[in-house]
């Protein structure tokens, strides 16, 4: 192997000139000692204490998600300085929402249309088990969460997490979403004359069906997904372009998989969202995420 390039091809070998991306941290990043100012300032002293005012079953819950499971790393939001605004049951911020490298990690609290207020407890054990449910399939970074970590809890424990989840209110006053077939009808009559329509018709359709409602548990429903209705729309963009990763459930990969729509058109990526959310087009054109040059194509260009 070269040891310049390191590619085992290399034929150059002596001669070869390029040099591998060495990761070089200047010294005041590789110094310790200022994380303790960042750990008093954010993190505070305290080791779990358990609440008595609640049960046996509930403190399990609020010890896994708060401590061991790291639920609040991606679903809590982050303040000026990367810290989680908040690290447990107490505050309103906690497991409220946040966009961590490209993936909007939604709402693990009460919140009626963008978080679990309409799954039962037995839905989040079925999700955190399997990597899907009724209402969505894992991908982005919660596909390593299932690969890796919450199939392996007991049944126990995922009945705990999902005991403590279910307790957190809601941290907006959103109403249930209520299905509208206008959409669907139009599509299936062919009088939706709208690009993202035709789009939606062509390449989406297939799997998750004029309706929106697909095949769940394998084939996710668009109609009232999360990741259709939250406010930040980076979940639903990145997905799109550069589809999902396989989900392998202890050695089970999924039978379908999400395809990318990379190699096409920023201007296509925003009709087929658009389609799904009609406000989303008007919402991405604000954001500037429908321009050439910034548009979800370039910002999400190869994240996974
Ligand atoms: C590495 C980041 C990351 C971690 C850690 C993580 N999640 Fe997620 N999670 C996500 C992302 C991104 C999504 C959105 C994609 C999806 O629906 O799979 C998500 C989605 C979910 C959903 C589906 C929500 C919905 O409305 O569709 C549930 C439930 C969930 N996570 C629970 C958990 C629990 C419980 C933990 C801790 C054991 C956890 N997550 C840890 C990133 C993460
Ligand atoms: C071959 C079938 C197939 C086609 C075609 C397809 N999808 Fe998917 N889609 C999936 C699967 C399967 C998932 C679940 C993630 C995974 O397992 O890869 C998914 C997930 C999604 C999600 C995330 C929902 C969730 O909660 O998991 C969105 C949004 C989405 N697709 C939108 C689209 C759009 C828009 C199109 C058309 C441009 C499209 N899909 C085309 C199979 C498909």
């Amino acid at each position: 192997m070269c040891r310049r390039c390191t590619t085992i091809s290399c034929a150059r070998w002596r001669r070869c000139t390029k040099s591998t991306n060495r990761a070089r941290f200047p010294v005041y990043l590789s110094l310790r000692w200022p994380l303790a100012i960042w750990n008093a300032l954010f993190v505070g002293g305290t080791d779990f204490t358990a609440n008595p005012q609640k049960d046996a079953q509930w403190n399990r819950g609020a010890y896994l998600v708060e401590g061991l499971g790291h639920c609040g790393a991606c679903h809590t939001p982050r303040g000026w300085a990367f810290d989680e605004k908040a690290l447990d049951a107490g505050s309103p911020s906690f497991l409220a929402g946040a966009n961590l490298d490209g993936w909007y990690a939604p709402s693990l609290r009460q919140d009626l249309a963008t978080g679990l207020g309409g799954w039962s407890q037995a839905e989040i054990v079925e999700f955190l088990k399997t990597g899907h449910n009724r209402h969505g399939s894992a991908y982005g970074s919660m596909r390593d969460v299932i690969n890796n970590s919450t199939p392996y809890l007991t049944d126990d424990d995922l009945g705990s997490i999902a005991v403590y989840l279910a307790s957190l209110p809601a941290s907006t006053t959103e109403k249930t979403p209520v299905p509208d077939d206008t959409t669907a009808k139009a599509l299936l009559a062919g009088t939706d004359a709208t690009p993202g329509a035709a789009i939606y018709a062509g390449q989406c359709q297939f799997c998750h069906k004029e309706t929106g409602a697909a095949a769940p548990p394998f084939l996710p429903p668009l109609a009232g997904n999360p990741t259709v209705l939250d406010k930040d729309p980076s979940s639903l963009i990145n997905i799109v372009l550069n589809g999902s990763a396989p989900l392998v459930v202890k050695g089970n990969p999924s039978p379908y998989r999400m395809p990318q729509y990379r190699a096409q058109t920023d201007r296509s990526a925003d009709r087929r969202c658009g389609h799904v959310h009609p406000q989303r087009l008007g919402q991405q054109r604000a954001a500037g995420l429908g321009q050439r040059g910034s548009g979800p194509a370039q910002k999400h260009r190869s994240r996974q």
